[in-house]
């Protein structure tokens, strides 16, 4: 994807001494000769990475689809895998020079199995296998989800448990990760995700015509656009599964009364078919702080439920926000909020490990490969998984738990 850079000074520079910090802590015997190549390939990110055994990444490159999508209109999986088939051989390649290597230096392949789209999770199971085979190396599966939940460890001293709320353009989700292999799920979306609505949202809104958007991804474009708005408070939306006392997400009614918005605003406006209306920035900023709060309402709840369950003790009170949607700084900083009022510590990955790539699967692989899970030398049988679950399903306890939130006020301006 392609990204506005934002900067994290004092993330960085803090997260560099954990990172050190962390390093040091492990045996250097066990890990220094260590390599661990990760490979993605989930949706339309070409990703591959080379981390070594004290957690330093060595190399990452990355091959986007992002404008190939965009003039497309959308991902069509045919081309997404012919992308993926072009460019999986070159973007390992470049990995594995950059990091000074070779594949008889590598340990472990890491490569996301699921979920995803089958025709691009193919790609990468079937090339990991190829070079597993020549160098007899094993294979450590990935679920692309648990990557993203996980990936924050890598920069911030996080430990076991923590609650994470994943916000992508496939998915989103609400988890506590008891361990590296074992997440339990409090809520997930009930129809589509929250980057979906703002690619298809930005895609209506024609957005793109826009020269400063044009190679923005939808989600991108809206918080950019959002930023400009005068008066967002002009468009009602409502607050989704309001009446609802679990976890769950739903998005898809916010996008249908953001597109009846827009709709009647083009005809008031009589706009032509490249025009956009006049009130677009209103319009984008009405529709992100409308998912904001959904997004916290259900992080809310999810905050008391760990709590009433002891899922979390006190001083673990942690929040991992992870996926391309956690790019979005007036998210972020609503969820800040809501950890401030909560006493969690709030962490997201830097924005280029928000979105998809090949460290957070490197990562991941390093992390079972210290605990030494899930390293397949046998693993012809191995295959993709379109639909995973995330882990041990808790969404029946959490609506049996009936516990009611009064949404927290939100003072941030778009
Ligand atoms: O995690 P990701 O790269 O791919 C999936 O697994 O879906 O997320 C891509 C999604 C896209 O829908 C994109 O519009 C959204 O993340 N996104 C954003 C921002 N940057 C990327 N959404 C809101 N604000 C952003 N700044
Ligand atoms: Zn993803």
């Amino acid at each position: 994807m392609l990204l506005r850079r934002l900067v994290y000074p004092q993330i960085i520079s803090a997260s560099k001494k954990l990172f050190l910090q962390n390093s040091r802590c492990i045996n250097s015997n066990l890990s220094a000769k260590i390599n661990i190549l990760g490979i993605e390939t989930s949706c339309d990110d070409t990703g591959c990475a080379v981390i070594n055994g004290d957690g330093k990444l060595l190399s990452e490159t990355v091959h986007s689809q992002n404008l190939m999508h965009l003039r497309n209109g959308g991902i069509i999986p045919d081309i997404a895998q012919d992308l993926h088939r072009t460019y999986i051989k070159p973007t390992v390649n470049k990995a594995l020079e950059e990091a000074h290597i070779t594949m008889e230096d590598v340990a472990a392949i890491a490569v996301t199995l699921k979920p995803g789209l089958p025709l691009s999770l193919a790609v990468g199971m079937k090339y990991a296998k190829h070079i597993a085979r020549r160098y007899k190396k094993p294979i450590i599966p990935i679920h692309h989800m648990q990557a993203h939940a996980l990936v924050a460890r890598m920069h911030h001293k996080i430990s076991f448990p923590f609650l994470v709320l994943l916000i992508s353009g496939g998915h989103c989700l609400l988890a506590v990760a008891q361990d590296v292999d074992k997440f339990q799920l409090l809520g997930e979306s009930m129809d589509c995700a929250p980057g979906e609505i703002f690619d298809k949202v930005a895609r209506r809104m024609k957005l793109r015509n826009v020269p400063e958007y044009s190679k923005m991804c939808g989600g991108q474009a809206i918080e950019t656009a959002a930023s400009k708005a005068t008066n967002p408070h002009q468009f009602k939306l409502p607050l989704p599964l309001a009446e609802y006392k679990d976890c769950n997400f739903s998005f898809n009614g916010l996008k249908t009364s953001v597109l009846l918005h827009l709709h009647r605003k083009e005809v008031y406006h009589k706009t032509v078919a490249h025009e956009l209306i006049p009130e677009v920035n209103d319009l984008c900023a009405a529709m992100l702080m409308a998912s904001t709060r959904h997004l916290i309402h259900r992080t809310q709840r999810a905050m008391i439920f760990c709590q009433e369950n002891k899922l979390i003790p006190e001083e673990n009170k942690q929040l991992i926000v992870s996926g391309g949607v956690a790019c979005n700084n007036y998210i972020f900083s609503a969820l800040q909020m809501l950890c401030n009022e909560t006493s969690y510590e709030i962490y997201r990955p830097p924005p280029k490990l928000c979105t998809d790539n090949g460290v957070m699967i490197a990562w991941n692989g390093l992390e079972k490969w210290r605990k030494q899970i899930d390293i397949v030398k046998d693993f012809e049988s191995l295959d993709i998984e379109s639909v995973s679950p995330l882990g041990e399903n808790l969404i029946e306890k959490v609506i049996a738990a009936r516990i009611s939130t009064k949404l927290m006020k939100i003072n941030t301006k778009v």
